[in-house]
């Protein structure tokens, strides 16, 4: 397969599971879950996020690596305009996504510690936004990378 193809094959599965992930959480896990009291839901949703959240840091680690590997392999200047969007709006997804870890997601598991589900409830609700926002720039970042080539 060589170094270049397995690079690409590393970027595009990490690409799959994140944003996979989050359409999974957003479109089917959140609707279901709203059919639980706040004391079931809010301790499970924390938990489920939790453990989705480190695959998250898992896939970017893999999309950086293979990302800038794929381009000291190829060359920096051997690639076009959808390679600086792609890279542009990853960084935006990575930055957003640093901050829901560090952020709401920490004071969602303290509010859950706590049994405090106003709080627990809010911080949810930070974290859906986010990941709402992520997912269509996660979208946008998955076309232009692996549909570069209308540019
Ligand atoms: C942040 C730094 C990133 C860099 C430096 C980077 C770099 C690259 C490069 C060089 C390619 C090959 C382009 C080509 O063959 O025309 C590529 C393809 C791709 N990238 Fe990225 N990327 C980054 C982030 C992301 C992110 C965050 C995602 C999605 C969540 C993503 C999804 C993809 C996809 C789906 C492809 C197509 C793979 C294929 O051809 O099968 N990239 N990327």
């Amino acid at each position: 397969m060589g170094t270049v193809g397995t690079l690409v094959a590393l970027h595009a599965v990490s690409a799959c599971v994140w944003l996979g992930g989050m359409v999974f959480a957003h479109y089917c896990l959140r609707p279901a879950a709203r059919a639980f009291d706040p004391p079931i839901r809010l301790p499970f949703m924390a938990d489920v996020l939790g453990r989705f959240f480190r695959f998250v840091w898992g896939a970017i680690l893999l999309l950086v690596i293979s990302g800038y590997g794929i381009l000291s392999v190829q060359g920096f200047g051997s690639f076009g305009v959808h390679v600086h969007l792609m890279q542009a709006s990853g960084i935006v997804m990575m930055l957003l996504f640093a901050h829901l870890w560090f952020a709401p997601r920490r004071r969602l598991e303290r509010a859950v510690a706590n049994k405090d589900w106003p709080a627990a409830a809010r911080s949810l609700d930070q974290i859906r936004v986010i990941v709402t926002i992520n997912m269509w720039l996660g979208t946008f970042t998955v076309l232009i990378g692996a549909g570069g080539r209308w540019l």
